[in-house]
């Protein structure tokens, strides 16, 4: 499989059990990118919970696909105590803890655990988790591609204004196929709209501390040789005012069930700008990214904070290393919040894979019926 043809390749996956060993999980370590693929194996549970809390992998679907696999490898291990179910038990709790904003995290974990409690007696635990975690994985590539089908016609409605022109996309962070298992959420229906030989253009935000944008998304973008370019985080609202954004789509880790999005830092103040600018703002998200326990983003979801080496240090390529360079004063404060939330009224639409709603209590609920009274 060449991964480096992603997501053109329709077999690329951000994570997949080692061909030769069903003992290995391996994934692609993220925090190399896009100076060296790099793929690596995960041999137990805490090696998957340190991929998540390290961002090896991050992306709120591809984070909650990781802690699944994750509890298969707990199972193995388990599988050699008094205790199996206990042992994975434990792992749930040590991986939920890992990063708090991405509620897919906490969706898996429950999603797992839940099949282990209904199980059989005489059911062999390991392959049902295996199972579980290769499902969980191939659902999300459809939801994605779905995403995709649903957000590509948003696009070529702007295309069919300006006949021959690009459609000027602008995106935050990295809601790409390496977000998830394949096409990504925020880029599927990029990918879907240049399939369909729709002329699309995608500004790329940097997305500092960590620089998703640049190190992840233009990676993705130039092996499918979407056409893009790189922009520092606070380009996006003079490109708005210049007329050169037709259409903001980005991600997110947490979605309320009113429709308040938690995404990267700085995802706000684009939707911010996008509103002055009289621009849509469309958020893409498959359904295992809301939490349908909350309404209010602003109140009730927790924001992560890390480290402030992220702020303080730019990872880059130097002398053929990958290196940290320090760019900041000794002896200044620093805080890195990691999301912000964007409130449902800035919010033109959600994209999700049965279709596209209000970003609003009664949208959501109009497509997901079932899990809007469940909740
Ligand atoms: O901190 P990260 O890199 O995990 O943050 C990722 C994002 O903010 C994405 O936009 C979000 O998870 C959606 S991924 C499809």
């Amino acid at each position: 499989m060449d991964r480096m043809m992603m997501p053109k390749n329709e077999n690329f996956r951000t994570i997949w059990l080692k061909p030769d060993d069903p003992t290995i999980v391996q994934i692609i370590d993220q925090t190399k990118l896009p100076h060296e693929f790099l793929v690596r194996d995960l041999g137990d549970y805490r090696e998957g919970a340190h991929a998540i809390r390290e961002m090896l992998v991050r992306g709120a679907p591809l984070i909650g696909a990781t802690a699944a696999w994750s509890l298969y490898l707990a199972m193995i291990e388990g599988s050699n105590t008094s205790d199996p179910i206990g042992f994975v038990e434990q792992a749930a709790i040590e991986l939920g803890g890992t990063r708090p904003t991405a509620v897919n995290l906490r969706w898996a974990l429950d999603r797992v655990v839940g099949v282990i409690r209904l199980s059989g007696e005489d059911q062999d635990l390991v392959s049902l988790l295996r199972d579980e975690a290769q499902s969980i994985c191939d659902e999300d590539i459809e939801i994605c591609w779905n995403i995709g089908v649903h957000g590509c016609q948003l696009i070529e409605e702007i295309s069919k204004r300006k006949p021959g022109e690009a459609v000027n996309v602008l995106t935050h962070c990295n809601a790409g196929a390496l977000a998830t298992i394949n096409w990504g959420t925020a880029t599927a229906p990029i990918y879907a709209a240049t399939q369909r030989g729709i002329n699309v253009h995608v500004w790329v935000d940097e997305t500092r501390p960590r620089n998703q944008g640049s190190q992840l998304t233009c990676w993705e973008l130039a092996r499918n040789e979407v056409p893009h370019t790189l922009i520092v985080d606070n380009a996006g609202g003079h490109l708005m005012q210049q007329g050169q954004v037709d259409i903001c789509i980005t991600g997110t880790d947490r979605t309320t069930r009113s429709g308040d999005v938690a995404n990267k830092i700085g995802t706000y103040l684009k939707a911010l700008a996008a509103k002055d600018n009289d621009i849509p703002f469309f958020v893409a998200l498959p359904s295992t990214t809301i939490d349908w326990t909350i309404r209010d983003g602003l109140t009730e979801v927790s924001i992560e904070e890390r480290d402030a080496r992220e702020v303080s240090h730019v990872r880059g390529m130097h002398g053929g290393e990958v290196c940290d360079v320090n760019t900041v004063a000794e002896g200044s404060a620093i805080i890195n919040y990691a999301f912000d939330i964007t409130p449902a009224r800035l919010i033109s639409g959600l994209i999700t894979e049965r279709g596209i709603c209000d970003a609003s209590e009664e949208g959501l609920a109009q497509l997901f019926p079932e899990l809007a009274g469940r909740a």
